[in-house]
Parts: structure tokens; sequence; C-alpha cells
């Protein structure tokens, strides 16, 4: 069995020289998952019953061109040829202690090693030990589980999730790439032992949460998250989200459930995962601005406002990074209204110009982003909302091609107005670089160096500034 599966050389070396050192050995975990759901994968884990850095060291011998890293206080080691990686690992027994993710790690048999997998679709191996070699060795009916798209514990699921409580982040992970089920019982731990999470690092569980907002519909984890109260853990914030408050006969949506809609149409438009996470904060501060005015209803005004402001907050805290990414997502954020916003008023080349300056790189993000911003089931306003946003996209292009304001810069800037009016840094020139912004993107004055310096001079002798006669 496995012949197309396992025709990379090394499985027939790994074999041989398992036999040689007088070990049993098995492919096992995600490579042999991966085989039944027909994805093809280029990281193999090897256990053997035996040393894993031997066993390693031996195949390297016959195999030149791979490079050995041993990992001795591990007891793993790993070769690495071509676009392939192999893990050698020893077979574990594995007890922990209940306060670290640490385990006391002691030599085990096959069966030891395989019970404490994560989950039956992780515990499937493929004997490489001759005369089994190619059979596949299936304890807990993980091809069955396969076949239904249930995510399921080996043991009890109690056990597995306190022993590594990681892993109940890696359920909802697994039940988002797959679009799987969690069967009840399992479920149903991930809510008692949800609040072990917090021996896991923050690390860990943003790597498990990223996955998810990588999948294709992220909803399914995010929804799994909260209905185990997993995300009250790490991402409150998103928690508050949810719920309808109603006054007046007058409901507004409920914010949590939108923003997972908003994600999964995100998803369908782009794979960049700073934009997904845009879509994730773009309501983030609804809670917090939220007001009910007697006899109108529901606003949340500024929200775009004091969301983009959160997002520092909380990327810090779920150890995102900081630099590039997260300004792409303070941008989106901010602006998340604008392009709508355009559409209820006349589209003035004006206020397209300034959507331009002001969403820089970031304009085709936020336009994928207010797309999936609608979110209504009434099929006419859907309509005509895209149609509107699609005006918005034409009218972009149109006045880029005229006016090629992206990335655009005044043709003077602070040090020239200094320089012309002799004085330093100051409030002042801080007003006429503003006036000089505006004056052109509203259009006023013509984007060129001298309508910008006439303009400029007038300006400081409103402020009463003199020009400097040895300066410019
Ligand atoms: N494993 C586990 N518990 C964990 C992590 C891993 O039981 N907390 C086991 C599973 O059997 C898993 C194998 O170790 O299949 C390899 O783990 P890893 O490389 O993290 O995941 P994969 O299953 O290979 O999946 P992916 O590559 O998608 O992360």
């Amino acid at each position: 069995m496995f012949q197309k599966e396992l025709n990379h050389p090394i499985f027939q070396l790994v074999s041989e020289e398992s036999q040689k050192l007088g070990f049993q050995t098995f492919v096992v975990g995600g490579f042999v998952r991966d085989i039944f759901l027909k994805r093809a994968s280029k990281d193999v884990d090897f256990v053997t019953v035996g040393s894993g850095i031997e066993l390693a060291t031996a195949v390297r011998n016959r195999l030149k061109k791979a490079h050995l890293s041993v990992f001795k206080n591990f007891g793993t080691a790993q070769l690495k040829t071509d676009d392939w990686e192999f893990e050698f690992v020893g077979a574990r027994k594995e007890s922990y202690d209940r306060n670290s993710r640490k385990p006391k790690v002691e030599d085990g048999t096959f069966e030891d090693d395989i019970y404490r997998r994560d989950f039956t679709i992780n515990a499937l191996a493929i004997s490489l030990n001759a005369p089994k070699y190619g059979e596949l060795i299936d304890l807990f009916g993980g091809v069955e589980d396969l076949k239904k798209g249930l995510i399921r514990t080996p043991l009890d699921p109690k056990i597995t999730f306190s022993d590594d409580p990681l892993r109940m982040m890696r359920a909802a992970r697994f039940a988002t790439q797959l679009n799987f089920t969690l069967v009840p019982e399992t479920l149903e731990a991930l809510k008692t032992e949800a609040h072990r999470l917090s021996i896991i690092s923050q690390e860990r569980i943003t790597d498990e949460l990223q996955k998810i907002i990588k999948s294709a519909k992220p909803s399914i984890g995010f929804t799994l998250l909260f209905d185990t109260k997993l995300l009250h853990l790490f991402f409150p914030e998103m928690v508050r989200l949810q719920g309808v408050e109603v006054r007046e006969g007058k409901g507004h949506k409920d914010n949590f459930y939108h923003t997972l809609q908003v994600l999964d149409q995100t998803c369908e438009k782009t794979e960049d995962i700073w934009v997904r996470w845009a879509a994730i904060l773009h309501d983030i501060a609804k809670p917090a601005t939220k007001r009910f005015f007697p006899g109108e209803g529901w606003t949340f005004h500024g929200h775009e406002d004091k969301g983009s402001r959160m997002v520092k907050p909380i990327f810090t805290r779920l150890k995102l990074p900081l630099g590039e990414p997260m300004r792409r997502v303070i941008n989106l954020v901010r602006l998340h209204l604008r392009p709508i916003a355009l559409t209820k008023e006349q589209i003035t080349d004006s206020a397209i110009r300034r959507l331009i300056f002001d969403a820089e790189a970031d304009l085709e993000d936020l336009m994928i982003l207010c797309k999936s911003d609608i979110t209504t089931k009434n099929k006419e306003k859907e309509k005509r909302f895209q149609a509107n946003l699609l005006l918005v996209e034409k009218n972009i292009a149109l006045v880029e091609e005229r006016d090629r304001i992206r990335n655009w810069q005044p043709p003077i800037d602070g040090q020239y107005i200094m320089d012309l009016f002799g004085i330093g840094p100051s409030k002042e020139i801080g007003i006429i670089k503003t006036q000089l912004k505006d004056a052109i993107l509203d259009g006023i004055i013509d984007n060129n160096l001298e309508e910008a310096l006439k303009f400029v001079i007038e300006k400081g002798k409103e402020l009463g500034l003199q020009r400097n006669e040895f300066g410019i």
C-alpha cells in the first residue's frame, strides 16, 4: 500500500537502516492524514521504537545530499533534502505536569506514542517494517473520522486537552481548515477545559489563530472559539461585539456575526492575512461608541477612529507584528467608512482625491474591505450598495489617471516653507502646509511649483510672515 505516496527513496532507506539497528519505525501524523485528504505534503514525521537520532544519522550516511540537524535535548533529529523535511523521534510515553506544557518524557512503545496524540485523524501510522512495509495502522478509527469529517480525541478528551491545552486551539483550527465537525464529547471538553489555555504562551495561541484566519472560512473557527468561551480568554474585545440591544423596539445588528460574515467575504477576495485582520477589527469599537437617541435609534459615531486606536493594544497583546502589517490594519480600520460615505453625497473629484491621498497604497485593500462589509439580506439593497462602490472605483480610476495623487507629496514641503520665510519649525508652518495640501486636493490651485509658491507666499502674508530676503 501507499506505493505512490512513499515513492521518495528515503522511506526505503529508513526501513533498511531501522531493520539493521533492530528498531521498529513508522510514518505518523499529518503526512499520513494528508494522504487521505489528497493534500500532498513534504513534511514527514518518523517515530521509531529506538533512538531517532541514531536512525537519522544512519540514513544521512546513505543519503549524502541530505542535511542533518540533531536536537540532543529533545532526542530528535531532522533531515532536509530538496524541499522535503523529515523529523525523527523515538517513541515516547508522556505524562504531563498540570501546570506546564512540558511533559515528563520516557521511552515508550509504538502504542504509547500513538495514544498520546491529539486527534484520531492525526493518530494514523504507516509501518516501514518488513514484512508489513506500507501497511496502515489505524488504532482509533481515524480513517472513518476522516471520511465523516469528524474531529475526535483518541482518549477521553478531558485527558487529551488537559495534557496539552494547545490542542483545544488545534481542534478549532483543524475544524476550520478541513471544514470538519467536533464530535459532541470533544466539543464538550473544549468548554469544560477552556480555562486550561492559561498555561499556553500567547505566541502559540496566536499561531493557531493565524492558521484559522488563513483558512477559506475562518467563521467556523471563530464560532467554535466563541461557543466554547476560548475566545473570551484571549480576545475579549471581539466577544463584546456579540449581542443585540433593543430599545423602543429598535435593535441594531449583532456585530459579532456581522464581523464574521465580513471576514468570510473578505477571504473570498484576498489571501492577504492583514486585510483579513482589518475585517476582524473594522467594527471593534462599536460597543464602546454605541449610543441610543430616543425617537431616532442607535449610532456608533466615531467607531472607525476609536477602532483604529484599539489596533495597537490588541496587536501588542496578541504578539502580532507591530510594523508595516499593523500600519495597514490601522489605516484600513480608520478609513473603512469612507468609500461608502462617498456614495451618500455627490461624488466630487475633490472627495475622491482626498480618499486616494489618505488611503495611499491601501486603496485596493480598502475597496475589498468595503465590498465585504455589505451584509444586508435585502437583495435589492445589496445590489445598490455594490453598484455604488463600483461607481466609486470607476471614479477613483478616472481621477488617478488624471491627477496621479497616489504617493503624492505637495511640490513644496515644510523645509522649503521655513527657508522661504526664514523661520524654524512652528505652528504657522504646519498651518500653511495643511492649507497647501487642501488647496491642491480641492482643486483650488494646480499641482505645480509655480502655483504652490504663489499660494504659500500669500498665506504667509495673512499670518504676518515676511519672505526671507537671503533665503529662497
Ligand atoms: N501532535 C499532538 N499534539 C500537539 C501537536 C502535535 O498530538 N499539540 C501530534 C499529531 O499527531 C500531529 C503530529 O504531532 O499530527 C505533528 O504535529 P504538527 O506538525 O504540529 O501538525 P500536523 O498534524 O503535521 O499538521 P500541520 O502541518 O497542519 O500543522
